[in-house]
């Protein structure tokens, strides 16, 4: 069903055993509740990235990835924190296109093992998203210890759910207004 604005979810590792996948399915859900909101899922682990190019002359080997960006308003990264940073799987698949992400709203989940929710991970991609044209949201989403924060089975612990729903909540509000700002300025100006 095709919904006011058009957000695509990225989870950006391929690890075996990844404890941010947890997080992403838990976001996406919850973007999919939401009424205004049309996702997608993209995962790392389908990327099959060369090992000898990068960039967007390779973005035609991604078909599915190029047209859902080309068409997004813009995009949530779920981010993984490797010694106080994002993995090259992430980066090599945000580099595969350029102007696609031009003018879009991006809102940045941290996924942390330590105490800091992935704070430093989302700092250390504002650079590279703002260098894509992507206009990032002071609104992050941060979860720390996020071993300790899920069940077996995927879902999110009885004493996380109010706290992350609140959080969800305000996260996606500011999201969706930078979107659709940015949204009424690429068709208006
Ligand atoms: C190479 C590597 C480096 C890591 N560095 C950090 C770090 O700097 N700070 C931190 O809190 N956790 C760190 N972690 C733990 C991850 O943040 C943790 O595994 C978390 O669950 C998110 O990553 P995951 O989705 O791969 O599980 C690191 C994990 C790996 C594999």
């Amino acid at each position: 069903m095709r919904k006011e604005l058009f957000l695509p979810v990225l989870l950006g590792t391929n690890r075996n055993g990844r404890n941010s996948e947890n997080v992403a399915r838990w976001v996406l859900k919850k973007i999919e509740e939401r009424d205004d909101i049309e996702t997608q899922f993209f995962d790392a682990r389908d990327f099959k990235l060369l090992e000898d190019d990068y960039g967007q002359t390779i973005k035609d080997l991604f078909p599915e990835y190029r047209d859902a960006i080309t068409r997004a308003d813009g995009l949530v990264i779920v981010a993984p924190e490797y010694n106080h940073s994002f993995p090259g799987q992430l980066k090599s698949i945000l580099d595969l296109l350029l102007k696609e992400y031009t003018h879009k709203a991006v809102g940045l989940v941290g996924v942390s093992a330590g105490p800091w929710g992935g704070t430093r991970v989302i700092e250390s991609l504002v650079p590279v998203v703002r260098e894509l044209g992507l206009v990032v949201t002071h609104a992050d989403l941060n979860f720390s210890i996020v071993q300790n924060t899920f069940n077996e089975d995927g879902t999110m612990k009885e004493e996380f759910v109010g706290p992350f729903d609140e959080r969800v909540n305000k996260f996606l509000e500011e999201l969706v207004w930078i979107a659709r700002a940015l949204r009424y300025g690429r068709e208006n100006s």
